[in-house]
């Protein structure tokens, strides 16, 4: 009785994952969605294609361009827009991404919406003026062991306009086709013929081996610029920086073009390392604080090895540097690059410090 009844939730089973299977390769190769219309921002930009693709994919080939750090795998939570028509309805795979409201106002994942009918989205109007730019490598330099910099000058077109913290999407060759990832511009704001990053060597990765691999002289492609920091205008203001590895990207960018432009204004850098050996940009820094008194700044080892005996500087997490030097004061933002738990540690910290939440702007990563 017992083996009669396994032997058909056996057969039940295989039959199931049998359909499920021919489905999936009659959608992948039998479906017809026909021409499909797509019509972003009430017609501002228009454009017909077949459907079956990803809309993400669709907007990249129209040349509308928005973050999708992850590359398209539903993994980064980055590449949203209003659908306001179509799409069909959401995906369990979107859904983690997402608060109330952004679910109540019908808001997406475009890399995770099938073309399947006409479909009409929104965007911020920021995003529709992002480019595509061709670079030229001009500096590849090691930091630390694991850490590059890198300077590309721009070919096409030559001039980009960034918000110091901002960041562009570098396009690299991956084992199934080019993929897309995230990195922040450390190069100042002001500077507008080049774009510098500042990338760690994850091992395996796809882009930042081929970011590492790359030579002076080699051509890169990458969209950009995107991302929410946005520093005050009010010299009153004064900012804190909290970063680890290759977080130093946008506080690089966000110091330089503090003193640029207020040469007085009051900025406190915190930067966490493991050991001496992550150490980078420390004397450049240290310089810079001589030059304008109402810089400081603070690094930390987190894990001093015993030939690190010579450092007299903070030991600890840097989010304790932070709790232990920072004064309570009210106008003030905060803004942070590093890996999750140093953020949310961080964010924990400055908030008892009196500044306010939405004064805070992070990226983990
Ligand atoms: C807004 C934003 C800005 C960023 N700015 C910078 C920057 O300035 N400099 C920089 O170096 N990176 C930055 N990153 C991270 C960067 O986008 C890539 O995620 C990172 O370089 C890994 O990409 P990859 O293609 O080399 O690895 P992948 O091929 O995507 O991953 C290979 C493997 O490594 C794992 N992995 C992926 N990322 C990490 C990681 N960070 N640490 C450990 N394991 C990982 C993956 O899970 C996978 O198993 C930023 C990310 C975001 C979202
Ligand atoms: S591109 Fe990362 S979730 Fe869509």
């Amino acid at each position: 009785m017992l083996l009669t009844g396994l032997l058909a939730l056996g057969v039940t089973t295989g039959v199931f994952i049998s359909l499920s299977i021919l489905l999936l390769v009659a959608e992948r190769y039998m479906a017809n969605y026909g021409t499909c219309v797509i019509s972003v921002n009430e017609g501002s930009s228009v454009f017909e294609l077949q459907g079956g693709g990803t809309l993400l994919a669709a907007l990249y080939e129209n040349k509308v361009f928005i973050p999708s750090a992850c590359g398209g795998k539903g993994s980064c939570g980055y590449c949203k827009a209003t659908v306001l028509n179509g799409g069909g309805p959401i995906l369990p795979t979107e859904t983690p991404y997402m608060s109330r409201t952004e679910l109540r106002g019908g808001v997406r994942l475009t890399c995770q919406v099938k073309i399947k009918e006409n479909i009409e989205i929104r965007l911020p109007e920021e995003l529709l003026s992002v480019k595509e730019y061709k670079g030229r490598v001009s500096l590849v330099r090691s930091l630390t062991y694991d850490i590059k910099e890198i300077n590309m000058d721009l070919i096409d077109p030559e001039e980009i306009n960034h918000r110091p913290g901002q960041y562009v999407q570098i396009l690299a060759p991956g084992p199934d086709g080019p993929v897309f990832r995230a990195y922040s511009i450390s190069s100042p704001s002001y500077e507008k013929n080049y774009v510098q990053l500042i990338v760690r060597l994850v091992p395996g990765g796809i882009a930042s081996t081929y970011i590492h691999n790359l030579k002076e002289g080699d051509e890169v492609i990458f969209t950009g610029p995107f991302g929410e920091f946005h520093l005050s205008e009010d010299a009153a203001t004064e900012v804190v920086c909290v970063g680890g590895g290759a977080g130093m990207a946008p506080i690089s960018n966000i110091v330089h073009s503090i003193y640029h432009r207020w040469p007085e204004r009051k900025c406190h850098l915190f930067f966490g390392c493991r050991t001496t050996k992550d150490i980078f940009y420390l004397d450049m820094f240290e310089q810079l604080a001589k030059e304008h008194p109402g810089f400081k700044v603070t690094y930390a080892l987190s894990d001093p090895l015993e030939s690190d005996e010579k450092w007299d500087g903070d030991t600890g997490f840097i989010h304790l540097s932070v709790e232990k030097r920072l004064t309570s004061e009210h106008k003030r933002q905060a803004f942070m690059c590093g890996p999750p738990p140093m953020i949310e540690a961080a964010t924990e910290i400055l908030k008892s410090k009196g500044i306010w939440e939405e004064d805070i702007f992070y990226d983990k990563f």
